[in-house]
């Protein structure tokens, strides 16, 4: 998920363009563990060839010049990795990853695209191929914004893709309230997951906007590109609900944070009420 992160700085932060290190050592011994660890520990009840798995990846990847690998090109490997999961569980968001970490930890009930099989094998891995080798190139990878086709972009974008389609249900949005287009149309959730989505499979879109605790308090659900993204929900006929100030994230904040003024007034109340 980190590679996410890194593609959502790189190409949506205007700033000096970063050098990006090449494919991650010991990469296919991380994927096939990842791969391994995931279905006997994490999610017994699948049935997955990690080495079949493995072996469509490098297809995919190498042989092709670093900046050409395509969505079909993985097209085998996903087909490989069919998962399905329960509704009204799906977490999506943007620009709030930390606090996303621990909501989730604090609400297992919740999957984002990290407890995937696809997520969980590539999360924070880089990777790329290069033309007429038949390895992974170690030494250098271009970076997202330089190329159409970014091997590792392709992929997330896919694996997205999938998991916005699967969605069914109750989902919830994390968004971020103190940046300026929290709902941002060329982001991973708003370029690919809203547009997956479907409104006959899905009950509530339930849109959550959590600022930071100091500020600055830029967008809410009747502000800013929020409102974008609820004209954008209600005229392809979803339902939805917004929440400002949702008191689990806060508490959560504050848990980080406890010397905020703002959590001065949560905590004396918790207490009091407990007292
Ligand atoms: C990109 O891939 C396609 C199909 O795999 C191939 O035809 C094309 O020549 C490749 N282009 C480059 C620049 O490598
Ligand atoms: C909102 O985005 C800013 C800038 O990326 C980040 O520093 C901050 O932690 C984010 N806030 C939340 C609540 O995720
Ligand atoms: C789905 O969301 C709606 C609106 O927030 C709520 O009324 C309903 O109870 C939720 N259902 C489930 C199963 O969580």
């Amino acid at each position: 998920m980190m590679m996410i992160v890194w593609f959502i700085v790189l190409v949506f932060c205007p700033g000096p363009l970063r050098t990006q290190l090449g494919t991650t050592p010991n990469i296919k011994h991380i994927v096939v563990g990842r791969c391994y660890n995931y279905i006997t520990l994490v999610n017994p009840d699948l049935r997955h060839d990690c080495e079949v798995i493995w072996r469509h990846f490098e297809e995919a990847v190498v042989r092709q010049s670093s900046c050409n690998v395509t969505v079909e090109d993985y097209n085998k490997m996903f087909y490989a990795i069919p998962q399905t999961w329960p509704c009204d569980r799906s977490l999506f968001w943007s620009k709030t990853r930390t606090l996303m970490h621990s909501y989730a930890a604090v609400n297992p009930q919740f999957w984002t695209l990290e407890d995937t099989l696809v997520g969980y094998m590539f999360n924070d891995l880089i990777w790329c191929g290069q033309e007429e080798d038949s390895g992974f190139d170690f030494s250098s990878c271009p970076e997202w914004s330089a190329c159409r086709n970014h091997p590792v972009y392709s992929l997330w974008r896919q694996a997205s893709q999938n998991f916005a389609e699967m969605a069914c249900g109750n989902i919830t949005v994390l968004l971020n309230g103190s940046i300026v287009n929290a709902f941002n149309k060329k982001s991973m959730f708003g370029s690919v997951e809203l547009d997956s989505m479907n409104p006959r499979r899905v009950d509530y879109v339930n849109i959550k906007v959590v600022t930071n605790l100091e500020g600055p308090f830029t967008e809410s659900c009747s502000k800013g590109s929020i409102v974008d993204l609820i004209h954008i929900l209600q005229s392809r006929g979803f339902r939805w609900t917004c929440t400002d100030n949702d008191q689990t994230l806060m508490i959560l904040q504050c848990i980080q944070n406890p010397e905020q003024p703002s959590c001065q007034t949560c905590v004396n109340s918790l207490l009091h009420r407990r007292g």
